[in-house]
């Protein structure tokens, strides 16, 4: 199965959404983590990662550019029960490339931040990968959400004007995430937040699903 988290917009949660997908996905199966950003930074949080060996099984991560995202992914997924592919924050030709590798999209979107203007870009983006590749799967997940304000509301309210399938699982706004990252870890192996535990692993089921 090869996942994509994708978005045309940075700081949405991308990375946090890949590397725990890829991690706990690495614990059932052979997974490959192929980091399309230019950013990398889920190639860092790998390389932090393997300076703690308690941290185990990891992802084998990889970084890709461009069209490579699809024509030397497509060959490496050969070798892997499990891709999940962290593409840039923009759009670009390794955000189309993954697309069109992948059979199921994740959309982090930033809940806290409605930016319609984005979300219309991205849609057009995901449209026409659709077209290339009809089987594709998309999936909406609310990131960083706030829970003592009413911003989730107001965004589901849009995504389902869109017709956008938006996954049940909420992930709230939660420094166990950014600890998490920094220490190339995921939630829960570092242990200290059951909330976000049980919302990550909400998301894992869902997704699999
Ligand atoms: N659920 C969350 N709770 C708290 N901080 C988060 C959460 N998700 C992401 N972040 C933080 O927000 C920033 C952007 O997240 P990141 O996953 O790197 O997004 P992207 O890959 O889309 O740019 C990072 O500093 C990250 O630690
Ligand atoms: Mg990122």
């Amino acid at each position: 199965m090869i996942y994509a988290v994708v978005n045309t917009k940075g700081g949405v949660g991308k990375t946090t959404t890949a590397v725990h997908l890829a991690t706990m996905l690495a614990r059932q199966g052979k997974t490959l983590m192929i980091d399309g950003d230019p950013q990398a930074s889920a190639a860092s949080w790998a390389a932090w990662r393997r300076e703690s060996p308690q941290f185990t099984p990891s992802p084998t991560t990889t970084c890709l550019t461009g069209k490579a995202i699809l024509v030397e992914g497509k060959q490496l997924a050969e070798g892997f029960e499990y891709v999940v592919v962290d593409a840039g924050g923009r759009d670009s030709i390794a955000l189309r490339s993954a697309l069109l590798l992948a059979k199921k999209a994740i959309i982090p979107i930033d809940a806290s931040h409605l930016d319609a203007a984005a979300m219309t870009d991205l849609m057009t983006v995901v449209e026409l990968a659709r077209d290339y590749n009809p089987d594709l799967e998309v999936r909406v997940l609310l990131t960083r959400v706030d829970s003592r304000t009413k911003d989730a509301a107001e965004m589901l309210e849009f995504l389902n004007e869109q017709k956008l399938t938006v996954l049940p699982t909420k992930v709230c706004e939660r420094v166990a995430f950014r600890r998490a990252i920094g220490e190339g870890a995921i939630v829960q192996e570092l242990g200290k937040d059951q909330a976000a535990i049980n919302e990550i692993e909400a998301f894992f089921k869902e997704i699999q699903a």
